[in-house]
């Protein structure tokens, strides 16, 4: 479940009062913050607590993430000029940081630690944009106007995802997630010739690892055939897509992860536990399903929910052995 930690008194607790840049920087404080929704919820694996921005950040590309808000640049991503505002990441000189954060939840972990990064699209957007945006209209109006700049762009975006998610593994992550949160605002063939090549390279260049490669995005109904062609192994699905019609569109091959509506949680513990189980059954008699929230989880849910929706998974879905998930 991401951002777990954000609805739960101790994460309030200890956040600080700083942007989340800060606490990322702080390894022991990182390392606490994503070992929280493990202790209370007892789900099967740990999600590294950072954000997609990091690696732009640390290149120094000028931004912060702002709370209540989210990621803002401070002179958004504009001209070919601006390329030469992102250099490579070297990851031991650039997040050492995060490497750190890494290496003490592997030590620490009994299950398997899921290190992550922003697909091009998606970070691209918050360069662009300069903040979150509801119609992503800068971003396609580049992408539309000037192909061989957006191309490059995303080239150097894609290039930051592989570095990162490659020393996320090389430090111990077992899994990782490539978010293209807001992809579903493009049409299949948008999608197609502006976004896929630039996934697909960030997910063929982790292939080698053998660690599974999970790609998810919101209201990517219809476009999972072509997110489940990136190469990914794992299908992430929000709510609004049944599980059966999303198994239709990627087949037998991958697993699902979803899909539970975020929001059932606001309608009470019976409510929320009946939808697991619907979301469980929706998959039944297919391989492979992450069993997970279709979206992050919303800041004012009441932890004692998905406390009960997690038992009510751990005791009706079928779980993989832990041991051997985690060799
Ligand atoms: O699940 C976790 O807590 C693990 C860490 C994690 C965060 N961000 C921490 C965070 C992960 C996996 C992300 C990914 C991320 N960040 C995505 C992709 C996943 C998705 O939800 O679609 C995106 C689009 C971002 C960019 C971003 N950062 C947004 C939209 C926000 C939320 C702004 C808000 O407050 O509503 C952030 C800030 C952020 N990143 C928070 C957390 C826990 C919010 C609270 C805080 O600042 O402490």
């Amino acid at each position: 479940m991401r951002q777990a930690g954000r609805s739960l008194p101790e994460y309030r607790a200890i956040r600080g009062s700083g942007t989340i840049l800060d606490a990322i920087a702080d390894p022991d404080l990182s390392t606490e913050i994503t070992l929280q929704p493990i202790r209370r919820y007892d789900v099967d694996a740990a999600i590294l607590y950072s954000d997609i921005v990091v690696p732009a950040h640390a290149i120094g590309f000028g931004l912060t993430v702002t709370p209540g808000v989210g990621p803002e640049v401070e002179k958004p991503f504009r001209h070919e000029d601006d390329l030469t505002r992102l250099r490579p990441l070297d990851p031991e000189a650039d997040t050492p940081y995060v490497l750190e954060t890494v290496r003490q939840l592997v030590a620490e972990l009994d299950r398997p630690l899921i290190g992550f990064a922003g697909a091009p699209f998606t970070v691209a957007s918050y360069l662009i944009e300069g903040r979150p945006s509801r119609d992503y209209v800068n971003t396609k109006a580049l992408m539309f106007a000037n192909e061989p700049l957006w191309h490059a762009l995303c080239d150097r975006l894609a290039d930051l995802a592989i570095t990162s998610l490659r020393s996320q593994i090389d430090n111990g992550a077992a899994a990782i997630q490539l978010f293209d949160s807001w992809a579903g605002s493009l049409s299949p063939a948008q999608y197609q010739r502006y976004v896929f090549p630039h996934s697909q390279k960030v997910l063929d260049a982790i292939a080698d690892t053998g660690v599974p490669r999970i790609h998810f995005g919101v209201t990517t109904g219809e476009l999972l055939p072509q997110i489940a062609a990136t190469g990914a192994d794992v299908v992430g699905v929000d709510w609004r897509v049944p599980l059966e019609a999303a198994r239709e569109r990627v087949g037998d091959s991958k697993a699902l992860q979803g899909n539970l509506d975020p929001t059932v949680a606001f309608a009470g513990v019976d409510i929320a536990c009946d939808a697991a189980r619907e979301v469980l059954a929706a998959n039944a008699g297919h391989p492979g399903h992450v069993f997970n929230l279709g979206h992050g989880v919303m800041p004012t849910t009441d932890p004692d929910v998905l406390t009960e929706v997690v038992r009510v998974v751990h005791e009706e879905g079928v779980v993989a052995d832990r041991a051997t998930e985690s060799s």
